[in-house]
């Protein structure tokens, strides 16, 4: 049964920390604007973080705009640099949020439970979206993002309402441009080879939940529902 939009969740502690883990175009940013929207938590995603230091041209988005135009990783302290000052702006204690694109390589994970332990703090749950490789090609080509919200479209499964234009804020979509065939190919690399190892360590921590990427959004989003539901105090 697919279910409706739903309004924010009841009883869902307002501290609630989760990960999305996940290849590139698994779906982690359009889960993470769902789980987001119903649990009333903070939207973290180290992508969009760096995406924005490139379009004011800081010297972080410019290392990052190359590293990232070739599929590999951005170095972990400009990462844990970035993470650690936005922690702090956020409010720190007592605030939920969804990590989406970190960690993604175990150095990353120790270094977040470090920190978060220092803290007297845990991630309560980690759900990492399982989508075969030939899928995500075909996904990512046709993907269209908001550069003012974050929200992600597929021009074929999820079209905006107007042709070009965010549902939200009628922004103009745009392309991203490591979205290239080639560019796939070597992100999918880099995540079977550094971001997989990360899926272990939460698995060895009992925190590891699968979810099938491969169906639609909205099934998708109703796996996830019935694990938020699990989470209720
Ligand atoms: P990042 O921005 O995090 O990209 P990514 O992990 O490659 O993931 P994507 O944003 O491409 O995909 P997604 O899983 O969010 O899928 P989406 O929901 O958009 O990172 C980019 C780069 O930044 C990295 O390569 C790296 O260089 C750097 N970086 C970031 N974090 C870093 C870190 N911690 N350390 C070091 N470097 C870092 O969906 C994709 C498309 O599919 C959309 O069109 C969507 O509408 C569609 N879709 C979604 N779900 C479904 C579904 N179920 N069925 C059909 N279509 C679907």
């Amino acid at each position: 049964m697919l279910i409706a939009e739903r309004p924010t969740m009841t009883n869902l502690r307002s501290d609630l920390r989760l990960i999305l883990l996940g290849p590139p175009g698994s779906g982690k940013g359009t889960q993470a604007q769902y789980i987001c929207r119903v649990c009333d938590v903070g939207h973290v995603s180290t992508g969009d973080l760096l995406r924005r230091n490139t379009q004011k041209g800081t010297e972080l988005g410019k290392t990052a705009a190359e590293i990232m135009k070739a599929g590999e990783l951005v170095p972990d302290e400009l990462i844990h640099e970035m993470l650690a000052a936005l922690y702090e702006r956020s409010g720190g204690e007592g605030v939920g949020f969804v990590l989406d694109g970190f960690p993604r390589a175990e150095s990353q994970a120790q270094a977040l439970e470090e920190y978060l332990t220092e803290r007297g703090q845990s991630i309560h749950k980690v759900l990492l979206l399982e989508l075969a490789d030939d899928a995500i090609v075909g996904r990512l080509v046709h993907r269209r993002t908001c550069p003012k919200c974050g929200k992600s479209y597929h021009l074929k499964a999820s079209p905006p309402k107007v042709e070009g234009r965010c549902d939200e804020d009628g922004t103009k979509l745009v392309w991203r441009p490591d979205d290239t065939e080639d560019v796939i190919r070597n992100r999918l690399a880099t995540y079977h080879k550094q971001t997989e190892p990360v899926a272990e360590f939460y698995r060895k921590r009992g925190l590891l939940a699968s979810i099938d990427a491969a169906r639609p959004i909205d099934e998708v989003r109703e796996q996830i529902t019935v694990l938020l539901e699990s989470l209720k105090s």
